[in-house]
């Protein structure tokens, strides 16, 4: 999966650098061409020759030759790059990388990269485990980087912990998969829901909820990634798409996601529902604000909006997949199954609130997920990214069976 690919080995300076050696080895054996990038204290760790005795090509660290004057450009690295791996990534590359703090070549390139970046933390298990650490790790997930969480055992300072450089035939391994053409979605027409609907109360007022879009933005991207054509109607959110080849369909209302939906459906050959559709709306939307001041208290009445998922069901053709989502507070398996049978659905996707770092506005999710045919798959906590990439290598091994490779 990995010939011919363009990487960057980005090393920080940190003891685990000593396994990117052999890290770099490997990637050169499945046919990569690999560039290097170092930080300064990088190569207080690991001598350049050997990074580029291996690689076949000088490595970069600085930001222009002091022999010759010649400038690195990180831009050109940044276009050049199929994917950036940075292992091992210290606290302080990581923290440099959250906040844009651009005072390296690694970084540079970081800030410049428009390829997928993996990133294999490496440090003693306090700093691992400091909320700025992790907050700053947050962050870079939640920027759609992938984390390469660090194994538990001996650190170097020989306190047991985690914050191991996770080993590099595993990082191969998630990079190998990554590219895998297996499960692609080539040719492919895609139409994903997100985030929220506001249902107007008056000019100023609506009824809403939480969904932050994330979850369904990481479908789409995840789905645009595997080549599939990606159109997204998207209720008010603040998340943006990586590329203008993913078509976004704004809209406010469930009225209007279900317009857009049904008729970007008629085209589609899987539909992913995972707004969240308020399920009521104000019976009519008062012409000027309501005023406090007024003696009664105004009584909203309210009348059921279009249940778009259930509405698609009806019109699914063969060949067509449905999936919907579950978001749940309680009997959470029997409601979530209840919905798929209900709605006509091919795969629904558990959520519930009554996990901790899944639902609504978290860069995390943790999903269950139940096809129409009995099946069940249970997944762990997982970033949304790597959620979108579960949901959908599921809906791919399960009702698609492409195998290009
Ligand atoms: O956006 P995030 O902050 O990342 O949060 C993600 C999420 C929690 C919103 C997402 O993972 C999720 O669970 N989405 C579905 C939320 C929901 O409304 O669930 P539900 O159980 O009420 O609806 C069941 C299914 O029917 C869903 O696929 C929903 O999109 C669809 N539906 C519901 C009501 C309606 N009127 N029309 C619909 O199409």
């Amino acid at each position: 999966m990995l010939k011919g690919k363009h990487i960057i080995l980005g090393i920080s300076g940190g003891i685990a650098a000593y396994k990117s050696v052999y890290l770099l080895r490997l990637l050169i054996k499945a046919g990569a061409e690999v560039q290097v990038v170092i930080t300064p204290s990088g190569k207080e760790f690991i001598t350049p020759v050997t990074l580029s005795a291996l690689s076949g090509k000088p490595v970069v660290s600085e930001f222009f030759s002091a022999n010759t004057g010649e400038w690195h450009s990180h831009v050109d690295l940044g276009l050049w790059v199929d994917a950036m791996v940075i292992a091992p990534a210290t606290a302080s590359s990581i923290a440099k990388m959250a906040h844009g703090v651009a005072d390296n070549m690694l970084i540079t390139t970081y800030l410049s990269a428009k390829a997928p970046v993996f990133i294999a933390p490496a440090m003693d298990l306090d700093m691992m485990a400091h909320p700025s650490t992790q907050h700053n790790i947050e962050l870079l997930r939640s920027y759609g980087n992938h984390i390469i969480e660090p194994g538990t055992g001996e650190l170097a300072s020989h306190l047991v912990g985690k914050g191991r450089m996770e080993e590099p035939e595993q990082i191969v391994k998630v990079l190998s998969d990554f590219f895998s053409v297996k499960k692609s979605l080539r040719g492919k027409k895609v139409v994903i829901t997100a985030g929220p609907t506001y249902e107007k109360i008056d000019p100023v007022r609506f009824i809403g909820n939480y969904s932050s879009g994330k979850m369904g933005y990481a479908i789409a991207e995840e789905a645009f990634r595997r080549g599939a054509d990606v159109t997204i109607v998207s209720g008010p959110v603040s998340v943006k798409v990586s590329s203008p080849d993913i078509k976004v369909i704004n809209v406010e209302s469930a009225k209007e996601m279900e317009a857009a939906t049904v008729a970007e459906f008629a085209a589609a050959d899987i539909a992913i529902m995972s707004a969240a559709v308020a399920d009521y709306a104000p019976s009519e939307c008062a012409r000027s604000k309501i005023k406090r001041e007024k003696d009664e208290i105004p009584i909203i009445t309210l009348v059921k909006n279009p249940d778009i998922a259930a509405e698609l069901g009806k019109k699914k053709r063969t060949g067509q997949l449905l999936v919907g989502f579950a978001l749940e507070t309680d009997n959470v398996e029997f409601n979530a199954k209840d919905k798929l049978a209900r709605k006509n659905l091919d795969m629904i996707v558990l959520n519930s609130l009554q996990d901790k770092g899944a639902g609504f506005g978290t860069d995390t999710n943790k999903i269950t997920i139940f096809t129409s045919d009995n099946d069940r798959y249970d997944f762990s906590l997982k970033s949304k990214p790597e959620v979108a990439a579960d949901i959908l290598d599921t809906l791919i091994n399960k009702y698609l069976h492409i195998d290009e490779a």
